[in-house]
């Protein structure tokens, strides 16, 4: 397997898994996200994969299968009560459906953490929805911790 960042050949193969990724959210939350779609129509994808800013990272088997992907997101902090820091926020991370449970994600996660730590970032930030039992197993597997807790009231019953 190797890890490198997306390029355009890659869109059709990353359109596929966010149509996975957006089934396992609708799974959890169908209030909230439509089974069939996903995160980001062509045109904004293709902004993204070129966007140094926002790299995506893919997992390719050996034989050129595509397994996976990590969407990740360059933050600067320099606020007013804030040490500078930059911090790499994982927009997004997904194995193919047929081959999870292999370690692609962590060879993925691994691999997105050396970049950071090489790149001078100080910490990796990731927001994952209650209920998605499996993705927290695997962010606690790969060292992460809770850093803060998103709140909801759902108010149009
Ligand atoms: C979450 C996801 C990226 C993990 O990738 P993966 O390749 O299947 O996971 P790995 O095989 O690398 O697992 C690494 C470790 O994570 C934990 N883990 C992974 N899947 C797990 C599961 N279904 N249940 C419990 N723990 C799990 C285990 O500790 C595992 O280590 P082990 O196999 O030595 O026990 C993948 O399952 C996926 O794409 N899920 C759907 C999309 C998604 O929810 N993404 C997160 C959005 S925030």
């Amino acid at each position: 397997m190797i890890i490198r960042r997306a390029n355009l050949s890659d869109q059709p193969e990353i359109e596929r898994l966010l149509t996975q990724v957006c089934k396992v959210h609708a799974d959890i939350r169908p209030d909230l996200f439509i089974e069939g779609k996903r995160k980001y129509t062509e045109t904004e994808l293709a902004a993204i994969i070129k966007d140094d800013g926002r790299p995506v990272f893919v997992a390719i088997d050996d034989d050129g299968t595509f397994m996976g992907y990590c969407f990740t997101v360059i933050e600067e902090h320099n606020g007013f009560n804030e040490p500078p820091h930059k911090t790499l926020y994982i927009d997004d991370l997904c194995v193919d459906e047929n081959i999870r449970g292999k370690h692609v994600g962590r060879t993925l996660y691994e691999y997105v953490r050396e970049w950071a730590k090489s790149n001078g970032f100080y910490n990796i930030t990731l927001h994952v929805w209650e209920h998605n039992e499996k993705a927290k197993s695997f962010y606690n597997a790969m060292g992460m911790k809770i850093q803060l807790y998103g709140m909801e009231e759902v108010i149009d019953s």
